[in-house]
C-alpha cells in the first residue's frame, strides 16, 4: 500500500520478543549522561562499553553480539542497538542506564493555498519579511521520505548565501550528489541503519540509499513548507493550474530521510531528529506517527522534547484515522498537532445515470475520455466472488460481470487508486467510488488510471439504488477539470484523527486543522502520481491529501512567524496559531465550521482551535508561552517516574519534581482548556457539582491595552468564572496571570461540550476553546 495512503495505523512494536533469545531487535537505550564514570574518555566509549557488558554471543558489533546502530547526543543521550531480549533486559539494570525501549515503528499520514490562507496579498507580502542571511532566516527540516532535488520548487534564485551558522549536510548516495543541494536546498541526509537492520537490506532497485525521494510523500510536504514559487504549476497540465508556492518561500529546505518503502522506524527518526537540531533548524516538520503512547517511549514526543528546550518548533500530522473519536497521533502538549481541512477548491466530475439523475462528484483522471453515449453499470458486490465484493479488492472482480462496464466499489480498506486499477484490469470500463458512512461527503480527489468519479456517501446511496432497481442502468463519467470559489470552506476532512486525547485527556487536541484535502505540491520522478507500481505516468506536481499535507503548511507558517518574530518561543508561535485561528465561517460568524464526515457542525476534538489565519497570527495581542520547566511540571503532574522524567528530558538531575509542591495538568500554560469529569463511582445523577481550576499567564506581544474577558458555554449546567475579567498590560513583554473556573453538574458518562473564552482589547480577540468530557 503507498505510504501516503496510509493514516496513523497502530503502533508495531518492532520487536518480536521470541522464544529464542538469540532473536535479535532494536532497542532505544537512555543513559544518563552525568554517571558515566571517570574512566571513560568519551561517551561513545562508555556506551560501547555498557553494551559489550551485556552482550552474549559473537557478531560484527562492537558490543560483539549486540551492535550498535547510532550513538545520539542532541536530542536523546544514548543510542539504538541490536539486542536480543536477555540482553535488552540486563541493560536496563545496568549503571547509568534510564530506559530501555523497544523500537516502533511509525507510518506516513498521507495550489490555491496560498490565495486560500490569505497570504497572497500585498499587505501580507509587507508583513512577513523575505527571509535574508540576517536572524530571519530559518531552516525547516523535514524528516520524510527524502527529496527529489531536481523540482524546480528547490530553485534558489534570489535565495541569499547558506547562514554560516548551518551546520548541516548534503550527503552523497545511489543516485544523489553532494551538489545536489543549494541555497534553497540546503540540507539533505539520509537515516537507514534501523530500517535495515529490522527488515534486512533495502532493495536498491526499487529504493535509494540516499537523500533520493522514491516515493514522493518527502518532495511534497518539504515543497508545501518552503517550495519557491513554480508558475505554470499543475497535475497533468489540467488540474489546479496555477503559481505553486510553499507556504514560505524564503524560508531554506532541509530533507531527513527517515521513511522508506517498509516505514518509518524510531531508531533512524531520532538520528534523522538528533541531526536535525544540531544542523540548526529552527522548525521540524513530522508527516508521521505511531499510535498514541506516553511520551516517556514516544520517540516522537522525545526528541520533540529537546528540539523544543532548544527553540525549536515541531509540527507533526494529527493522523488520518478520523472521523472517530479518540484516533489522534502526536498529541505532547510541546508539539503542534495539526489537524486537516478541504480548500476553496475542487475537481468536479459528473455521473450522469440513465434514469436522467445527474450526481456531482470529484477525479482527477486525465486519460482518454469515456464515450458519451451511456455504457451498463453494475455494482461490484453484484460482480464479485467474495463477500466483500463492494471493495474492489485485488483478484475479486469477475471479468465477464465487469467488462466495458462502469463498476460501482465502495471507499475503505485498499487504496482509492488502486480499486481502479482493479477494475481496469478486469475490463472495467470507467468506476465510481463511493463514500461509506465513514467518509460522509468528504470528496478527496486521485489521480485515477481509468476514467472514475468519487462521490458522496448520499450521491453513492442513490447510484447504487438506481443499479440495484434499473434492468438495464447506464451511466457516463464526465471529468470536469478545477473549480474555485467553492463553499463552505474549509470543512473538517473525514480522515482527519479527533480527540479527544487517551494520553492527556486535559491537553486538548489536535492545535489546529490548515489545508489536507487535494493538495498540489513537487512530486518525486521515481513514482507515479497515484504510488501504484503499475502507473508509469511521471509527474512535476501531484495532487494528495491527508493530514500529511496540513502539518507542512503549518510548519512553512511558523517559519513565516519565526522569521518575522526570531524572539518568540516556539510556544509563543503555537499560540498565535492557536488564539487567531477561527472556528466559524468568515462570511458569517454564527456559522460553525462543518464536518465532512457528518455534514453537521465540528467541534474543538475536531478543529482544536480553528483553522489558522496567518496574517493575524502575526499580530495575537497576546501569547500563552511556556517554557521547558512548564513542560516538566505538566510531566509531574501525570506522577512520571525519575526514570521516566529522565527519559524524556535526557537528566535526571536538572529536572526533577519537589516533593512539596502540588502539580496540575490543567494548569499547564496551554492556548486551550480541556476539561475531564469523571463521573465516579458511577454516580451520575445530577446534582453532584464538581469545581475544576486551571490558572494561564498571558504574555503581551502587542503594546499596552486593556483586556476583557468574555466566555461562552454551549452545555447546560456549566458555569465558567474568570478571575480578574480585566488585565491590564502596560508594556510589550508584560505578563498578567488568570484563573479560570469550571463547576459543572455532573452529566452521564460520554457527555462532551464546548465552549470559548475570549480575552480582547477591541483591536485583538485573543480566544481559546474549552472541552468538557464526562467519562
Ligand atoms: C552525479 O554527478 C555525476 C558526475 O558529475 C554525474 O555523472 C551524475 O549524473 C550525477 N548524478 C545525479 C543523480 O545527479
Ligand atoms: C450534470 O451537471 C453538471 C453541473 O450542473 C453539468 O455541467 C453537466 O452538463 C450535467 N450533465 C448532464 C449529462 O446533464
Ligand atoms: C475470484 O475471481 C477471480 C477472477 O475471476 C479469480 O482470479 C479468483 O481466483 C476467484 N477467487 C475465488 C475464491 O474464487
Ligand atoms: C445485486 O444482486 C441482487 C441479487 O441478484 C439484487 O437483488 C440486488 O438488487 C443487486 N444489487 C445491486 C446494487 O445491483
Ligand atoms: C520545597 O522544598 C524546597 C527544598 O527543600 C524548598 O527550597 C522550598 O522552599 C519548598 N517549597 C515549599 C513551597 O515549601
Amino acid at each position: 500500500m503507498p505510504l501516503r495512503l496510509l493514516l496513523v495505523v497502530l503502533v508495531l512494536a518492532v520487536a518480536t520478543v521470541e522464544a529464542d533469545d538469540e532473536q535479535r531487535s532494536t532497542y532505544i537505550v537512555h543513559m544518563s549522561q552525568s554517571s558515566m564514570p571517570p574512566e571513560y574518555a568519551s561517551h561513545g566509549e562508555w556506551y560501547g562499553a555498557s553494551l559489550r557488558s551485556v552482550s552474549s554471543g559473537s557478531g560484527g558489533g562492537v558490543g560483539g553480539g549486540a551492535k550498535m546502530l547510532y550513538a545520539y547526543d542532541t536530542v536523546l543521550h544514548g543510542f539504538s542497538a541490536r539486542l536480543t531480549s536477555r540482553e535488552a533486559r540486563d541493560l536496563s539494570c545496568a549503571s547509568g542506564v534510564v530506559a530501555v525501549n523497544p523500537e516502533v515503528r511509525y507510518e506516513l499520514h498521507t495550489t490555491r493555498t496560498p490565495e486560500f490562507l490569505g497570504l497572497d496579498g500585498a499587505a501580507a507580502q509587507g508583513l512577513f519579511p523575505q527571509s535574508g542571511s540576517g536572524a530571519g532566516d530559518v531552516v525547516v527540516g523535514v524528516l520524510d521520505t527524502g527529496v527529489w532535488p531536481e523540482s524546480k520548487s528547490y530553485d534558489d534564485a534570489g535565495m541569499g548565501e547558506v547562514p554560516k551558522w548551518w551546520k548541516g549536510e548534503c550527503e552523497a548516495g545511489t543516485g544523489f550528489n553532494a551538489s545536489a543541494c543549494n541555497r534553497k536546498l540546503i540540507g539533505a541526509r539520509f537515516f537507514n541503519k534501523g530500517y535495515e537492520a529490522a527488515m534486512g537490506p533495502m532493495d536498491t532497485d526499487r529504493e535509494s540509499r540516499s537523500p533520493r525521494d522514491d516515493d514522493g510523500h518527502g518532495t511534497h510536504t518539504s515543497s508545501t513548507a518552503a517550495g519557491a514559487a513554480v508558475p505554470g504549476a499543475s497535475l497533468f497540465g489540467e488540474f489546479a493550474a496555477g503559481t505553486a508556492r510553499g507556504m514560505a518561500p524564503g524560508a531554506r529546505v532541509a530533507a531527513y530521510k527517515v521513511c522508506w518503502l517498509g516505514g518509518c522506524f524510531s531508531s533512524d527518526i531520532l538520528a534523522g531528529l538528533d541531526a536535525a537540531v544540531a544542523d540548526g533548524c529552527g522548525v521540524l516538520s513530522l508527516s508521521l506517527g505511531g499510535g498514541a503512547a506516553d511520551y516517556a517511549r514516544d520517540s516522537v514526543a522525545i526528541g520533540a522534547f529537546a528540539a523544543t528546550e532548544k527553540g525549536v518548533l515541531v509540527s507533526c500530522s494529527a493522523g488520518n484515522s478520523g472521523p472517530g473519536p479518540s484516533t489522534l497521533s502526536n498529541v505532547a502538549p510541546w508539539i503542534t498537532t495539526v489537524g486537516a481541512g478541504t480548500l476553496d477548491r475542487d475537481f468536479p466530475a459528473y455521473v450522469s445515470l440513465g434514469n436522467g439523475n445527474n450526481y456531482t462528484g470529484v477525479s482527477l483522471y486525465a486519460g482518454k475520455a469515456l464515450p458519451h453515449t451511456p455504457l451498463p453499470m453494475v455494482y461490484a458486490a453484484n460482480a464479485s466472488n467474495s463477500t466483500a465484493g463492494n471493495l474492489c479488492m485485488p483478484g475479486t472482480l469477475i471479468p465477464s460481470k465487469v467488462a466495458g462496464k462502469i463498476v460501482v466499489c465502495d471507499r475503505g480498506v485498499s487504496a482509492r487508486v488502486q480499486k481502479g486499477l482493479v477494475v481496469r484490469d478486469a475490463g472495467g470500463a470507467g468506476m465510481v467510488l463511493s463514500n461509506t458512512a465513514a467518509n460522509g461527503q468528504e470528496l478527496v480527489a486521485d489521480a485515477h488510471l481509468l476514467p472514475a468519479a468519487g462521490v458522496g456517501e448520499r450521491e453513492g446511496a442513490a447510484i447504487k439504488s438506481y443499479v440495484a432497481s434499473d434492468p438495464h442502468p447506464t451511466a457516463t463519467v464526465v471529468v470536469a477539470g478545477t473549480q474555485v470559489g467553492v463553499h463552505p470552506s474549509p470543512v473538517v476532512a473525514a480522515f482527519s484523527s479527533r480527540g479527544p486525547n487517551i494520553v492527556t485527556p486535559e491537553i486538548l487536541k489536535p492545535d489546529v486543522i490548515a489545508p489536507g484535502v487535494n493538495i498540489l505540491a513537487a512530486w518525486t520522478g521515481r513514482a507515479g502520481p497515484t504510488g501504484l507500481a503499475a502507473d508509469t505516468r511521471r509527474v512535476s506536481f501531484n495532487i494528495i491529501s491527508g493530514t500529511s499535507m496540513s502539518c507542512p503548511h503549518v510548519s512553512g507558517l511558523a517559519a513565516l512567524l519565526r522569521g518575522a518574530r526570531p524572539e518568540w518561543s516556539p510556544a509563543a508561535v503555537r499560540s498565535a496559531l492557536m488564539t487567531t485561528a477561527y472556528s466559524t465561517y468568515q462570511q458569517s460568524s454564527s456559522s460553525p465550521l462543518l464536518d465532512a464526515a457528518t455534514g453537521g457542525a465540528a467541534t474543538p476534538f475536531d478543529y482544536g482551535a480553528g483553522h489558522v489565519d496567518p496574517a493575524k497570527a502575526l499580530d495575537p495581542g497576546l501569547v500563552y508561552d511556556l517554557s521547558t520547566r512548564d513542560y516538566v511540571d505538566f510531566l509531574c503532574a501525570l506522577k512520571y517516574s525519575p526514570a521516566m522524567i529522565a527519559a524524556v528530558t535526557r537528566s535526571r538531575d536538572q529536572y526533577a519534581c519537589a516533593d512539596n509542591k502540588t502539580y496540575s495538568v490543567g494548569d499547564l500554560n496551554y492556548p486551550s482548556f480541556s476539561v475531564a469529569y469523571s463521573t465516579a463511582n458511577g454516580d451520575d445523577s445530577a446534582g453532584t457539582t464538581t469545581t475544576v481550576t486551571h490558572t494561564r499567564t498571558l504574555t503581551n506581544v502587542g503594546g499596552p491595552g486593556t483586556y476583557k474577558v468574555a466566555t461562552s458555554v454551549g452545555v447546560k449546567g456549566v458555569d465558567v468564572a474568570v478571575r480578574p475579567a480585566e488585565l491590564d498590560f502596560a508594556s510589550v513583554g508584560a505578563k498578567k496571570s488568570y484563573t479560570v473556573t469550571f463547576t459543572a453538574k455532573s452529566q452521564p458518562s460520554g457527555t462532551t461540550g464546548f465552549g470559548r473564552l475570549v480575552w480582547s482589547d477591541g483591536k485583538h480577540d485573543v480566544a481559546s476553546p474549552v472541552a468538557f468530557t464526562w467519562t
